[in-house]
């Protein structure tokens, strides 16, 4: 049977909610430890689907894993497999990254290709091309990308036509493996990325550059252990601001560093959106949201991630707002469910026009991808009536805890499954 979330909205959210620790940043970290030769142990990992996943992904390789409430251990004494099959890589992007790792620790790599998903056709010829460059030959065969180096990746000097978040992962956790110094200019400036390189770092890789364009990356031949600890999630930590302002409520959001927020700061505030720091996050009120013009924007610009959410809470401004969806072709999909929910928004290819209404009324809808869900779990919050989520595996993908934080903050919610009565929690 079928998990759905109900929704009733109209409760002002408050109270404090502490969000888990970064997904974006836990998955190539724990990819990452396929390089190194030690036990690592990651702490703060959120209790997400995509974890599973990743921990799966990495046993098929040779790890052996161990989960003790948020800490995740994963040793790696040696690979037992340098193969991703597409049934493998399909059910999360992210597991297109074990290509460097796999060829700097393995000599070799077979990983499927991942394909486009719901928000776009997502290209990897940056990751292929950088990868070349260090020496590695490399086929696209059957939908297979096969890698070699049998002499080992050697160092170089990459330039990225557009700062990729995944290529840069991609190409750190492949120099991190080459003794030499490789250098990226163009490189991605993501959290995730600062993340990644601090990992690394603790396991005897020399990474200048971290958050700025050009990284260099002194690799090593061996890499050893250690424990880390994961930061908080700033997408999550939007989420929830946003959550908050849309149903005019007041909430700490804590557990995330505000910085990592870059540019949506700004674009909340400009919003309508107090945001008054406190020790480990914000608290966050709003008395009614302000119409705006934003375009999504690599770090420190504002996230993708965010736009969604960010729509979903601007349905309901007073006037008219624009967004621009400059990363990703696709990503408007939840624009049509929320219209069904009485929001005003016109598209026209890459740019979504959001006229305020007074209120959202509440319908049955289907979550698409992980961030439009969690575009309609803030419209759920603040319209009026009772929205049933469908499709809600992927809420499960990004946001731990979802129900059970919600409702700490006095929103009504509740988990039920498909066949009528039955149900697992009771919120409303
Ligand atoms: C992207 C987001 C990241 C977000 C994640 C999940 C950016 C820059 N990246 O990361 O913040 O957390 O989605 O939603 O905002 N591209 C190519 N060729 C490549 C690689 C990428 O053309 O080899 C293009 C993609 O099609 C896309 C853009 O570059 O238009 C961003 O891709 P990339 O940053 O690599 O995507 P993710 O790593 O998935």
């Amino acid at each position: 049977m079928r998990e759905y979330i109900e929704i009733e909205g109209g409760t002002p959210l408050r109270g404090r909610v502490h969000v888990s620790g970064a997904k974006n940043a836990a998955l190539p970290i724990l990819i990452s430890c396929l390089l190194a030769q030690e036990r690592c142990t990651i702490k703060n990992v959120p209790f997400l689907h995509d974890v599973g996943i990743t921990l799966h992904l990495l046993e098929h390789f040779g790890a052996t894993t161990e989960r003790i409430g948020s800490d995740v251990s994963v040793s790696v004494p040696s690979l037992r497999a340098t193969d991703a099959s597409y049934s493998l890589v399909k059910a999360l992007r992210a597991s297109f990254w074990v290509l460097a790792p796999l060829l700097a620790r393995g000599g070799a790599a077979r990983v499927a290709l991942p394909g486009g998903d719901a928000i776009g056709a997502r290209p990897v010829d940056i990751h292929l091309e950088a990868l070349a460059q260090m020496g590695a030959d490399i086929h696209v065969k059957h939908g297979i990308v096969m890698a070699t180096a049998p002499d080992g990746l050697h160092p170089a000097d990459i330039s990225f036509r557009f700062p990729s978040v995944g290529a840069t992962h991609q190409i750190i956790m492949a120099a991190a493996l080459t003794p030499g110094v490789t250098t990226i200019r163009g490189a991605a400036r993501e959290p995730e990325v600062v993340e990644l390189c601090r990992f690394l770092g603790m396991l005897g890789v020399a990474i200048n550059g971290a958050g700025e364009s050009e990284l260099s990356i002194k690799g090593a031949r061996e890499l050893g252990g250690g424990t880390f600890s994961l930061s908080g999630d700033r997408i999550e930590a939007a989420t929830y601001i946003l959550a908050t302002a849309a149903t005019g409520g007041d909430v700490e959001v804590v557990g995330f560093e505000r910085g990592y927020l870059g540019a949506a700061d700004e674009v909340l505030q400009r919003a309508g959106i107090t945001l008054e720091s406190i020790p480990d996050g914000v608290r966050v009120s709003c008395s009614g949201l302000s119409p705006v013009e934003v375009a999504t924007e690599p770090f420190p610009g504002f996230a993708t991630d965010i736009q969604a959410p960010l729509m979903a809470a601007l349905t309901t401004a007073n006037g008219e707002s624009v967004i621009s969806e400059q990363i990703f072709e696709g990503r408007f999909g939840h624009a049509a469910d929320l219209c069904r929910m009485g929001a005003k928004i016109s598209i026209d290819g890459r740019k979504a026009v959001i006229s305020g209404v007074e209120n959202l009324s509440a319908a049955p809808v289907e979550v698409r991808d992980i961030r439009a869900g969690a575009a309609l779990v803030i419209a759920a919050l603040t319209a009026r009536g009772t929205s049933q989520l469908s499709e809600i595996s992927h809420l499960r993908r990004g946001y731990a805890d979802l129900e059970g934080k919600l409702r700490r903050l006095g929103a009504r919610v509740a988990v039920r499954l498909a066949d009528a009565e039955d149900f697992m929690f009771t919120g409303c």
